[in-house]
């Protein structure tokens, strides 16, 4: 049978009943790419769960679907969120379809171009602010707090619910959980999630054991490694560019059960794992996505993940979304007369 969206396949784990609208983009159901090289380099058995794949080329609406099904249940007519790009994208697009307003709150000029682009497209309204992701959370914490407006950031319950489902889905497909999980880590939500996903189906005796579960932070955005807040992050993968994590202690607590770890991973180590992945696997994910692939790669050198290990890195958002991090780093095309001569001299010289 085609996909029939998430809510339909996991609805016994979800908190659906038959008040609950169907709300669906078709999202999840995303491929567990089995790696072809860097399996090998690395003498691990890795997996990428592609989340880009999602329809608005991220994990977000793997959330978004369940959290606006409960929107409009509780009649909400209107969702909002602060975002590093994703989120509002998402949110934009589910709005658009279920004739919500959506506003959605960006930190000026700290958007990806293709994320601002899809929240445009999808009718969302738009306000960028000076200021960082975090600043622009508080404010919106604040607003849905006092006016009848619906939060659609992972501080909502429902969005960890639909989340959770790709802990789910990579059970169904491997048959059983894999040793790590390694996820990048910005404002703590996908961490949380997982780890619910995981638990549950433990719970439910569908695994026989649960994962470790690694987080990556990017290195310039690291509260939760260094055990503080910071008050400009920076960082070159900007969906993760957030200096207070709104689901710290859910990570805390999620790294601490499963026995695992939340580490850094430079700028440079991240554009490395960009790279190395299209490269060698054939897979464009944003630079924030590569932090998973990058803390594989420092933690498989560090001994912190054992070889011949089983370990799945979620790739969380399209490398689409983000084309001037690709342009800046790669070697642009040169340009020459259109003729045999001239493109077989070009050719032939490498
Ligand atoms: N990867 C991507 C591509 C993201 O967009 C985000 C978060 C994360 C990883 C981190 O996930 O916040 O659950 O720990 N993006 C949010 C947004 C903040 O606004 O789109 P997290």
């Amino acid at each position: 049978m085609a996909w029939q969206g998430i809510m339909n396949k996991y609805k016994k784990y979800l908190p659906v009943n038959e008040n609950t609208p169907e709300v669906s983009l078709f999202e999840g159901n995303t491929p567990l790419i089995k790696s072809v090289n860097l399996s090998k380099e690395l003498g691990i058995e890795l997996y990428f769960k592609f989340e880009g794949l999602n329809p608005t080329g991220s994990f977000k609406d793997r959330g978004m679907f369940m959290a606006v099904a409960k929107a409009i249940e509780e009649g909400s007519k209107t969702i909002m969120c602060a975002s590093t790009g994703n989120t509002s994208a998402s949110a934009a697009a589910y709005g658009a379809r279920y004739g919500l307003r959506t506003i959605v709150l960006i930190p000026d000029g700290y958007v990806a171009m293709g994320k601002l682009a899809q929240a445009l497209q999808y009718g969302a309204e738009i306000v960028a602010i000076e200021g960082n992701f975090d600043d622009a959370l508080n404010l919106v914490k604040e607003i849905t707090a006092t006016h009848p407006i619906t939060l659609v950031n992972s501080l909502n319950p429902y969005r960890i619910e639909g989340q959770k489902t790709g802990a789910f889905e990579i059970v169904d497909d491997l048959g059983d959980a894999p040793d790590y999980l390694a996820i990048p880590v910005g404002n703590a939500g996908n961490i949380t999630a997982y780890w619910k996903g995981f638990k549950e189906y433990h719970k439910a005796g569908k695994i026989s054991k649960l994962p470790k579960m690694k987080g990556y932070q990017a290195k310039g955005a690291s509260p939760i490694v260094e055990g503080k807040t910071f008050e400009n992050p920076e960082t070159i993968a900007t969906a993760i560019r957030i200096g207070n994590p709104a689901s710290w202690d859910k990570a805390i607590n999620a790294r601490d059960e499963s026995n695992g770890s939340i580490k850094a991973v430079t700028d440079e180590e991240i554009l490395y794992a960009y790279k190395k992945l299209s490269d060698k696997e054939g897979i464009f994910a944003e630079p924030a996505s590569a932090a998973s692939l990058a803390g594989v790669i420092q933690s498989v050198k560090n001994g912190d993940i054992k070889k011949g290990s089983k370990v799945v890195a979620i790739l969380t958002g399209n490398g689409l979304k983000d084309p001037d991090t690709c342009l800046d780093i790669a070697e642009k095309p040169v340009s020459i007369p259109g003729t045999l001569e001239s493109v077989l001299e070009l050719i032939e010289k490498k």
